[in-house]
């Protein structure tokens, strides 16, 4: 079947199994490879995406069911430079091996924007087999309080 995507800002027109999930189409398909594939079964958080700014585990996803703007780790950084959680997880030292860090970065990025209080919790879904826990928690509050930040600024 045919469909269309709307991804980091650029369309595509694809022609899939009805299937094929939504990792597959970005990774095999669009060649975009920040989600990762880790246990392609909805256990480990690597495969996280935005799909109309709310997270998603795209291995769960079908491609055909996706109506909403996409958005992957490649689709945050501007030519400003790195999205503000992207830059708190380089200062906060939180990641080791970096296999889990893409799905990691976009549940914090929308912990973030909803303002969530318990970043463990929100979190628990994206694993990190290099218990880089403690520095990932404490990149998603800094990157909490740098926005809290910015907010009060502008008023
Ligand atoms: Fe999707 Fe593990 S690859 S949750
Ligand atoms: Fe290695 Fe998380 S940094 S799995």
């Amino acid at each position: 079947m045919d469909i269309s995507l709307e991804v980091n800002g650029r369309p595509a027109r694809l022609s899939v199994d009805p299937g094929v999930t939504l990792l597959d189409a970005l990774r095999e398909r669009l060649a975009i490879t920040g989600p990762k594939k880790g246990c392609d079964r909805g256990q480990c958080g690597a495969c996280t995406v935005h799909v109309g700014g709310r997270p998603v585990l795209s291995c769960l996803t079908l491609a055909a069911t996706v109506k909403q703007e996409v958005t992957t780790v490649e689709g945050l950084s501007t030519e400003d430079g790195l999205h503000p959680v992207q830059q708190a997880f380089v200062e906060q030292d939180a990641l080791q091996c970096g296999f889990c860090t893409s799905g990691q970065v976009m549940s914090a990025v929308a912990a973030v924007e909803q303002g969530v209080e318990d970043v463990r919790e929100f979190m628990s879904g994206n694993l990190c087999r290099c218990a880089a826990y403690p520095n990932i928690v404490a990149a998603v509050e800094k990157a909490a309080i740098d926005k809290a930040g910015r907010v009060d600024a502008s008023l």
